[in-house]
């Protein structure tokens, strides 16, 4: 199967600092590539350059054959690139539903005079909206808590929130960044179900993670970075006694290897 997803040659530095070196990197659908390395390594930096927020200064990123290198993030989300933030971007006193409804508005036709004038048109649209942000709410395991401020839930109720509203855009590849971040094991648990179900419905998934029994868990290829270079891929058995990785983890911040 083609991949969705395909990047070649990606780097990005800041001054003097070269945050991304030449990483390549794909993803197809139903599959799960983890993305490791310890801190500062480059794997929200290369996230940046995959979702528009930065423009790469060398390589390419295709999406289902067409290059989007350069593409604003507005567009490369309508074109079905959606992700999770490493810090919590909720809006936190508008409601769990309303916060996927925001979402889904992305893929809706609905103008501004539209919703202004709360036409026939716009009340139409709320409803399907409605209906669909809470099925979304239902498949990551929030139902019954739609009516809910964002940030009444907890924490990790928050982050399947956000994957919610990621899933709203109707992406074909979610980019999740440490969405284990702060879980407590049970959450983790819940989460690497979350995910593998996501992955059995046939998205493409590009995770970043810090906890490396999801990673060793979940994942299908691994890339691991260290100081923006691909250092290691392959799938979890290699990655794991790959001494270069392992070298790579010993010698850094405790916390990259947890
Ligand atoms: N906007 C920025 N300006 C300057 N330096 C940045 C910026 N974003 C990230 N960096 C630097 O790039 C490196 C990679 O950061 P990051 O991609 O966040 O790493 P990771 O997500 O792997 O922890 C770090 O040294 C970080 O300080
Ligand atoms: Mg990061």
């Amino acid at each position: 199967m083609k991949p969705v997803m395909e990047v070649s040659g990606i780097s990005k530095s800041f001054g003097g600092l070269k945050a991304v070196q030449s990483v390549d990197l794909s993803a197809s659908a139903g599959k799960i590539l983890s993305i490791i390395g310890p801190n500062g390594a480059g794997k929200t930096t290369l996230f940046n350059c995959l979702t528009g927020i930065y423009r790469p200064d060398t390589g390419s990123i295709f999406l289902e054959g067409r290059e989007i290198t350069g593409t604003q993030p507005h567009e490369v989300c309508r074109l079905g690139i959606a992700r999770t933030f490493q810090n919590i971007r909720l809006f936190g006193e508008m409601t769990a539903l309303e916060n996927v409804m925001v979402g889904h508005f992305h893929h809706d036709e609905i103008s501004l005079w539209h919703i202004l004038s709360h036409s026939p048109a716009h009340r139409i649209l709320c409803g399907r909206n409605k209906e669909a942000a809470s099925a979304l709410l239902a498949r990551v395991g929030l139902e019954g808590a739609g009516d809910l401020p964002a940030q009444s839930l907890a924490y990790g109720l928050q982050k399947r929130l956000e994957i919610a509203r990621a899933l709203a855009t109707q992406p074909k590849i979610l980019l999740l960044d440490e969405p284990g971040a702060g879980m407590n094991p049970q959450e983790l648990g819940g989460l690497i179900d979350l995910i593998g179900r996501l992955k059995k419905d046939g998205l493409a998934i590009v995770l970043i993670e810090h906890h490396m029994q999801v990673v060793m868990e979940i994942s299908d290829d691994i890339l691991v970075l260290d100081h923006g270079e691909q250092i290691a891929r392959g799938i979890p058995r290699d990655i794991r006694n790959n001494p270069r990785v392992i070298e790579a983890y010993l010698g850094k911040s405790s916390s990259a290897g947890q």
